[in-house]
């Protein structure tokens, strides 16, 4: 009787194979699964030697290589595709089997399957995987929903081949249903949020100082080995560093400056809407991708009035670049502050109970935006586990606060030359409007209601009210 495989992946892509392969190698037999068996074949052929895989070529050899509760890894694309493969498998299932889609899905539809197969008595278990390819094979961050039953057998798994930080799993139970999925989706917004405020840096070292790549590079280096420290600050001074084969100019040079964007910091920015959360480095993380890609736009606006960009010098130079640094730090302070919030306000809307501290702890590590910094947040959600916003936690809040110049200085400069900033535009404008005494939208309110009897709520009275302006005196009544 040859022994039953602990786990199977069925999609054998560059990301389905090497979590295959990491699974494997920590000593797991895995069954294999792919719709055209040469994947299968080839997987056995190149890497066979890296443990026990048990290769299958139909599903029903699949799920009968599989241990009770049988656990079904699914690395397919997102939508039709995932709903197609679970189609074929769910009937040759028994009760309390799992299916796992560590795909980058939607959190919606992981909460409709996983409803769906709850009816059928399976577990449906959405995964956020980050970490990319080389996560997948050496250490991703993993953030599992599902049930707690079916954490029991899955996630032991899962820790064993999640990246570890200082011997913790960067693994953890999300929470229930398309809590993972939820949570990966944040990851992804944050990401972006990061990546824009790495890219504003840049050209701000580019467009005030006149420093060429290689020089930005090095910054970025020197920025690495402190608190800034982080895979997207590290790999940002490789591609700065890089010299194009081609043409021996600096690869940044050579890149056209359009960004793309697979969906999720989309996604992101879509439920903050619906959540009301005003996730404002996101969106705009987002916006400035979708804004880059609009080369006719830009063309015609190409010639448009602008001020002329004279690079800094004597002591402004001097400071500039560190000015950056603290900028960046607050900027990324207030874009991790406003996706933590999300997340809690995406608990609170789908009944999830979801340990922030716990989600700051699996991101230190795997993931793309793993940092340094995440041990910061684990640390002030472990002191206050209901803290309203990063931004008021003591650690943080000092190092905002000793940031304020440098800050203002850096969007002041970036404003007068011309160099757009709207990651770090918009996290101090959102850093502003969280601390001011009163807003703008008491007027907001005032016109609302003049146009549309909308009617408003009062500072010296409960109640909610409107204001009759087409009459004389415009008297005012509860509504
Ligand atoms: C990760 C990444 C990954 C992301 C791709 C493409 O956590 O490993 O976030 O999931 O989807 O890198 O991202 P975009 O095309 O949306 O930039």
């Amino acid at each position: 009787m040859t022994k039953k495989a602990d786990i199977g992946v069925t999609g054998l892509a560059v990301m389905g194979r090497n979590l295959a392969r990491n699974l494997a190698r920590r000593g797991h037999t895995v069954a294999l699964h792919n719709r055209s068996e040469s994947r299968t074949r080839e997987l056995i052929e190149q890497f066979g030697d890296e443990g026990d895989f048990a290769p299958a070529y139909s599903a029903r050899e699949f799920v009968d290589a599989l241990e009770r509760p049988r656990k079904l890894v699914v690395m397919v694309k997102a939508g039709g595709p995932t709903d197609a493969v679970i189609e074929e498998f769910a009937p040759l299932l028994d009760e309390g089997d799992v299916i796992v889609d560590a795909g980058n899905a939607h959190f919606a539809d992981t909460r409709r399957r996983e409803a769906a197969l709850r009816e059928r008595g399976l577990h449906f278990v959405g995964t956020g995987v980050s970490g990319g390819e080389e996560g997948a094979l050496h250490g991703p961050s993993i953030m599992p929903g599902g049930s707690a039953e079916s954490y029991e057998s899955l996630g032991p798994l899962l820790e064993s081949i999640a990246a570890h930080v200082d011997g913790e799993p960067c693994c953890t139970h999300i929470g229930a249903d398309g809590a993972g999925h939820f949570v990966k989706m944040v990851h992804n917004g944050i990401e972006y949020s990061d990546m824009q405020l790495i890219a504003e840096s840049y050209d701000l070292l580019r467009g005030a100082l006149g420093y060429e790549p290689a020089q930005i590079a090095d910054v970025f280096r020197t920025w690495n080995a402190g608190r800034l420290e982080s895979y997207l600050i590290e790999i940002t001074a490789e591609v700065l560093g890089h010299t194009d084969a081609a043409t021996g100019r600096p690869f940044v040079d050579v890149v056209a400056d359009e960004a793309e964007q697979k969906g999720t910091g989309r996604w992101t920015v879509q439920i903050g809407l619906d959540l009301g959360e005003p996730i404002t480095g996101i969106a705009e993380a987002t916006f400035a991708r979708s804004l880059s890609g609009h080369a006719d736009l830009r063309s015609a606006a190409h010639g448009l009035a602008g001020p002329t960009r004279a690079p800094l010098s004597g002591a402004d130079a001097e400071r500039f670049a560190d000015d950056v640094e603290q900028a960046l730090y607050a900027s990324k302070v207030v874009a991790y502050a406003q996706g933590f919030n999300q997340i809690l306000a995406g608990a609170a809307e789908y009944g999830w109970d979801i340990d922030l501290g716990k989600v700051a702890a699996i991101w230190r590590g795997g993931c793309i935006i793993r940092a340094r910094f995440l041990d910061d947040i684990r640390a002030a959600y472990a002191d206050e586990a209901d803290l309203p916003t990063l931004l008021t936690s003591g650690g943080f809040r000092k190092a905002v606060e000793d940031a304020q110049d440098s800050w203002r200085s850096v969007v002041q400069t970036a404003v007068r030359l011309g160099i757009p900033t709207p990651g770090f535009s918009t996290a101090l404008a959102y850093y502003d409007a969280l601390r001011a005494d009163r807003l703008p939208a008491a007027l907001v309110q005032g016109q609302r209601d003049f146009f549309g009897a909308h009617t408003y709520r009062r500072v010296d009275s409960g109640g909610v009210f409107h204001t009759e302006w087409a009459a004389d005196g415009r008297p005012e009544h509860p509504a």
